[in-house]
């Protein structure tokens, strides 16, 4: 059976002791690290750039699945490419070439990403399926955690399934989840599973093991 892979996002974590929540995580059973990356243009908040990213690489060893949440994107792939992302994810919506910024995501060596913010179509994958290993659903308006679950996106994620076929493509949903929606969209095809606020709350490393064994449980059981 499939196991769902859980990527909590460091934006819910403490700031000021990034290294040592990374360690936390680490050690309380994430599987890939997320890391939203946001300009304040295409979004409308502003976090992590490349130097910082640099510094808190060699605090684990898994996988940075970095999301870029910036416009325009493709000036910026090698910076992150160099910061050590190892999934860089740009937005459909934020480049006006997707196939191209793709191509050069893999041509720095890194799994290439496309996010769709809720009320972007499907469709915009038809052409590129063959260039992408990820594909995000988000299930908020990007920019901020803590937001609500959307649930009209559970149905999109089904149609992707089923773009998809048997084509080695990772389905992760991004925003809003809990151990509530996580059986929602796990139902629906996703395996890679987002959480900020549902992870970082809590006790420390103690509370983040709890939650993201919560998380876990509860798409593993319905993950197809
Ligand atoms: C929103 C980010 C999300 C966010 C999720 O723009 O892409 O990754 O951190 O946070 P929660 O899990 O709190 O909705
Ligand atoms: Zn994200």
């Amino acid at each position: 059976m499939t196991k769902t892979i859980i990527a909590p996002s460091i934006l819910a974590s403490d700031f000021s002791k990034l290294g040592e929540e990374i360690e936390a995580i680490d050690r309380a059973g994430a599987d890939w690290i997320h890391i939203d990356v946001m300009d304040g243009h295409f979004v409308p908040n502003l976090t992590f750039g490349p130097p910082i990213i640099k510094s808190i690489r060699n605090r684990t060893d898994k996988i940075f699945d970095c999301h870029l949440m910036i416009e325009p994107v493709d000036a910026y792939l090698a910076a992150y490419a160099d910061a050590g992302c190892d999934i860089i994810t740009v937005h459909a919506e934020a480049t006006k070439h997707l196939d191209r910024s793709l191509q050069a995501i893999r041509d720095l060596g890194k799994k290439a990403g496309v996010a769709l913010n809720p009320s972007t179509p499907e469709s915009v994958l038809e052409y590129v399926l063959d260039r992408v290993d990820l594909v995000c659903c988000m299930t908020v308006n990007p920019g901020f955690g803590g937001q609500s679950f959307i649930h009209s996106v559970v149905d999109k994620v089904a149609r992707i399934k089923a773009m998809i076929g048997e084509r080695p493509i990772d389905i992760e949903i991004d925003g809003g989840i809990t151990p509530q929606t996580a059986p929602l969209v796990a139902a629906a095809g996703a395996n890679v599973l987002v959480a900020g606020s549902a992870v970082f709350k809590g006790d420390g490393e103690a509370g983040y093991r709890t939650n993201i064994a919560g998380i876990r449980k509860a798409s593993d059981d319905k993950i197809a």
